[in-house]
């Protein structure tokens, strides 16, 4: 199988599974127990979470464990909204957010907040003069993602926060969950102060992943209980799973530098080769993450090429995996105008550090004999 489906999620890695395993036979114990057994599995927990805050660059208290990329974000949405509201009830998120991000904000608006969609250009770049318009006194959360799922554009997360800090109070929010392993991101390099990470993304364990706060930074809990995780996040901590996250991130940080360079030269290359096609139209901006190629073949659905390769054991998807099962067309694609004779035969392909050089060349083979066979409607 050719996969290049890793936005959707990745392959875990062997010495993950092999952690999980470990972590599961040996410490099994409630890391909230006050026996010994307890203590040395609270202080496996602690020393993940310190190893994420150290790469991070923040303190270990900011480092909430969760079930992963939608929780975070929702955590993030309610939980930054409700706690500096005092500062004011107008929130800012892009048009081209995750569900996560938008749903959330969509939910916040019926709860007394104030909720405004930042556009983007026709690159899927947010447009900094309409941000600017749209900043008040009392935005008080802005949520911005810093690669989109599905096309790839990177934000210009800088930019974007000198722009929020000039013009607000607002506290800013980074879903870095198709970023983070791909391109730098911490508090350190910007002036954030909180970011979203998934597992899955980075070959880890689906169902986990953590929000993390810049130092100074507080969050209003969203899961009530038993007050795990700094009374944030209620619920047994699943040890096993969060030292998995650490693993992940840990491993996906330390080669970081490597594995852009070679995902950005493969997708180099599957972008020449689309080039040579006149019926395909590159969706993903020039200033796309390294992992993802977003195109369209003209009056095409995408699901019909996506069949077609997937009988010849490639497997690629339309512009997201949460989408691609609805019907309706993605409002990544409808905030950047693409127009109709595209809109329909988005195909997303996405690598991962796993990726080989050979697998591009097969699929190049096979995406070939594929188009030549499927005409146009
Ligand atoms: C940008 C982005 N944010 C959030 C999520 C949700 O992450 P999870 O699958 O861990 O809930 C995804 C998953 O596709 C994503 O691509």
């Amino acid at each position: 199988m050719i996969y290049l489906d890793n936005s959707a999620t990745t392959k875990v890695l062997p010495e993950i599974m092999d952690t999980f395993i470990a972590v599961n036979e040996k410490y099994w114990a409630n890391p909230s127990s006050i026996h010994e057994f307890g203590h040395n599995t609270n202080e496996l927990l602690q020393s993940a979470r310190e190893q994420v805050a150290e790469i991070l660059h923040t303190s270990s208290s900011k480092i909430y464990f969760t079930s992963g990329g939608t929780e975070s974000n929702n955590l993030a949405i309610f939980g930054l909204a409700n706690k500096y509201k005092f500062r004011g009830k107008h929130i800012l998120v892009s048009k081209i957010e995750h569900p996560s991000v938008l749903e959330a904000a969509k939910q916040l608006n019926t709860l007394g907040f104030e909720v405004e969609f930042i556009p983007v250009d026709s690159k899927g770049i947010i447009d900094l003069v309409e941000l600017q318009k749209l900043l008040r006194k009392e935005t008080s959360l802005v949520s911005v993602m810093h690669v989109n799922n599905e096309i790839g554009a990177i934000q210009p997360i800088e930019a974007i926060s000198k722009m929020v800090r000039s013009n607000s109070k607002a506290v800013i929010h980074i879903d870095a969950v198709q970023s983070f392993g791909k391109l730098p991101i911490d508090f350190k390099r910007y002036d954030i102060d909180a970011l979203t990470i998934s597992s899955h993304k980075i070959h880890g364990l689906k169902g986990s992943g953590l929000l993390a706060l810049s130092k100074t930074r507080e969050v209003e809990p969203m899961i009530l209980g038993g007050g795990q995780e700094a009374g944030i996040r209620s619920g047994t901590t699943p040890v096993p799973l969060a030292v998995c996250t650490a693993k992940a991130i840990r491993i996906a940080s330390a080669s970081l530098e490597k594995n852009t360079t070679e995902m950005k030269r493969l997708t180099e290359e599957l972008v020449h080769f689309l080039r040579g096609f006149e019926n395909i139209k590159i969706i993903s901006p020039d200033t796309r993450a390294p992992h993802i190629v977003t195109f369209s073949v003209r009056k095409v659905k995408g699901e019909v090429i996506i069949n077609a390769l997937q009988k010849r054991n490639v497997i690629v998807s339309t512009s997201s995996a949460c989408s691609s099962r609805q019907t309706k067309t993605s409002h990544v694609l409808q905030a950047m105008h693409i127009s109709d004779d595209y809109i329909k035969g988005v195909i997303r392909l996405s690598i991962s550090s796993l990726t080989t050089e050979q697998e591009i060349d097969t699929f190049k083979k096979i995406f070939t004999e594929v188009i030549n066979v499927i005409k146009g409607d």
